[in-house]
């Protein structure tokens, strides 16, 4: 496979910012035909996104990355407003990871009509409306309908998605079998911090109380891991919330053990891809985790 990405650290990464220029620029390549990655992001870029960099690197020739904090999957304007947005160091960051592109667009580029929203709504089955869907009406359709839109800028052969945000990748999973897209979907794990904190660009948002607080998700996650084949599934979920509740500082969302294709609750050992999920509000910052139990 051609390597465009040259050598760490001196690799000159090309900034984009219009999809016209995005289409010139990949048509330029002079590899015609080269398979081409797509890692979309918000920014505010951590390990966790590196590390999905450094995959997109392994699997194709040239990867895209994308910047845009994406105003439709926000049901809370405060959120939007507060995300963190550190262009400078984000753009070093793919540099030195020799990314090849990063396409950063502006809302108006995306959206042409915003703030007047666009004719979007796309069946994702019912699992688009439990857990985060269910405390974040319009969150996927938002979510699948930026992922559709960068899909057709970069028009990727194979795009990657962390792990961390599992419901995510389900939905955009559902939305490319339901268009019936022609670009492969890979999933990457959670990137953790020593202690397990999983890597998110919103605990940048966590005082150092918080984090340490934070800590109990990974934790109660473990534990349930760990102890699946031993115990029960209600004292296996008795024993995780008793864990993230008896914790300073956090108000758990949801705490569950489900099925990793509807996201509904297991009820019994037979489920074929169990996974647990969490959700809490650390301090003032909404976290989420889970681990798929094998
Ligand atoms: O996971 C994210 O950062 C975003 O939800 C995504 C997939 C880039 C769409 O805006």
């Amino acid at each position: 496979m051609l390597n465009l990405a040259g050598t760490k650290q001196t690799h000159k990464l090309k900034i984009v910012q219009t999809i016209a220029e995005l289409e010139r620029s990949l048509k330029a390549l002079p590899t015609g035909g080269s398979k081409i990655a797509l890692v979309p992001t918000m920014g505010a870029l951590h390990n966790g996104h590196l590390s999905l960099i450094e995959t997109a690197q392994q699997y194709a020739d040239v990867v895209v990355c994308s910047i845009f904090v994406n105003p439709t999957q926000f049901t809370d304007p405060k959120d939007l407003e507060k995300y963190p947005r550190p262009l400078a160091h984000d753009i070093k960051m793919l540099t030195d990871a020799g990314c090849n592109f990063v396409f950063m667009p502006s809302v108006k580029e995306m959206y042409p009509t915003y703030p007047t929203p666009e004719n979007w709504h796309i069946d994702l089955g019912s699992a688009e409306f439990v857990l985060e869907g269910e405390s974040r009406k319009g969150h996927y359709q938002g979510v699948t309908q930026i992922v559709k839109k960068l899909f057709d800028a970069v028009k990727p052969d194979i795009a990657f998605f962390g792990q961390k945000d599992f419901q995510q990748v389900l939905m955009i999973k559902n939305m490319v079998k339901a268009l019936e897209l022609q670009v492969q979907i890979v999933t990457c794990p959670i990137i953790r911090e020593e202690d397990g904190l999983a890597m998110s660009s919103r605990n940048i948002h966590l005082s150092e109380t918080d984090r340490k607080h934070a800590l109990v998700l990974s934790k109660a996650l473990a534990y349930v891991s760990n102890n699946y084949h031993k115990e029960e599934l209600n004292v296996l979920l008795d024993n995780a919330k008793i864990m993230i509740n008896g914790t300073e500082g956090i108000v758990l969302d949801y705490f569950t053990l489900a099925d990793g294709e509807t996201l509904l609750p297991i009820k019994d050992k037979s489920a074929k891809h169990p996974v647990a999920l969490v959700a809490a509000k650390v301090g003032e910052t909404r976290l989420i985790d889970n681990v798929i139990i094998n």
